[in-house]
């Protein structure tokens, strides 16, 4: 296995305030509730709908909103300046979505939530992006080798394995010839037992598998100031 690149963004380790601390602790034990609660049910991916709709449209309560796009989105973007069409999966309240948009890209954004979806539109009203609500599990039929770009950003972290190893492998078709596939997500310390999630930190291992069958372009992993724990970036192309 090839060893990943490790570039450390910023190691800070500062502490926020105690009380936001204490706010996200509650967001976070609500989020553990409504997870664990749903994976025993016949439909465990229905807590983020109900999340969001628990939210009131306050995004200090959705715990994975960052208000701006992945950095590491970012980074890639800068060194790559390609465009054409991008799907972003599982797009939440949709910064990635128009941080592409407004690099050039013309974007689909999807996601399981109607809320999220709505919420989205709403946010990013002042772009062209075409939302959509939809599942990884059973994608359109119409995205299929369709798209320059695709990226998934926290969205297979967030998914109970056994629905994550069902969801992963339609990321790659979605793809046109040419097309580059973006995943950034929590890196597994494969020294430590880890925490239950949603989140659950992903090995490189698992990684391979979602990029089976494209040419593997970049494994960067680093730590970014203020957040928790290590974080990748898989990128892959499709001949
Ligand atoms: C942890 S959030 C990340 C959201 C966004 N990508 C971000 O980084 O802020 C995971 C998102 O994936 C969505 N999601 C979960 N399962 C999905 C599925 N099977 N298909 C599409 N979206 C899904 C959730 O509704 C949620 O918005």
């Amino acid at each position: 296995m090839t060893p990943p690149s490790s570039r450390a963004l910023t190691l800070e380790g500062q502490s926020p305030p105690t009380c936001r601390s204490d706010r996200m602790d509650e967001v976070r034990e609500r989020m553990l509730e409504m997870a664990n609660k749903a994976e025993t049910s016949d439909k465990p991916l229905s807590w983020f709908e109900d999340l969001y709709r628990h939210s009131n449209r306050d995004r200090g309560q959705i715990p994975w909103d960052w208000n701006e796009p992945h950095p590491f989105l970012v980074e890639w973007s800068k060194e790559n300046k390609a465009n054409g069409r991008a799907l972003v999966v599982g797009s939440g309240l949709g910064e990635d979505a128009a941080f592409l948009w407004e690099r050039g890209w013309q974007v689909t954004a999807f996601d399981i939530s109607e809320e999220a979806v709505e919420w989205a539109r709403h946010l990013h009203q002042d772009t062209g992006i075409d939302w959509a609500v939809g599942d990884l599990l059973n994608p359109e039929q119409d995205w299929i080798g369709r798209y320059d770009l695709v990226v998934e950003v926290h969205i297979l972290q967030a998914i109970p394995e056994e629905i994550r190893i069902r969801a992963s492998p339609n990321l790659a078709p979605l793809l046109a010839s040419g097309g580059t596939l973006v995943c950034i997500g929590r890196l597994a310390d494969e020294s430590k037992t880890e925490e239950s999630g949603p989140p659950w930190a992903l090995t490189w291992d698992f990684l391979n598998q979602v990029g089976e069958g494209l040419e593997e372009v970049e494994r960067h992993s680093a730590f970014i100031s203020e957040k928790e724990g290590n974080r990748y970036r898989a990128v892959w192309k499709k001949a």
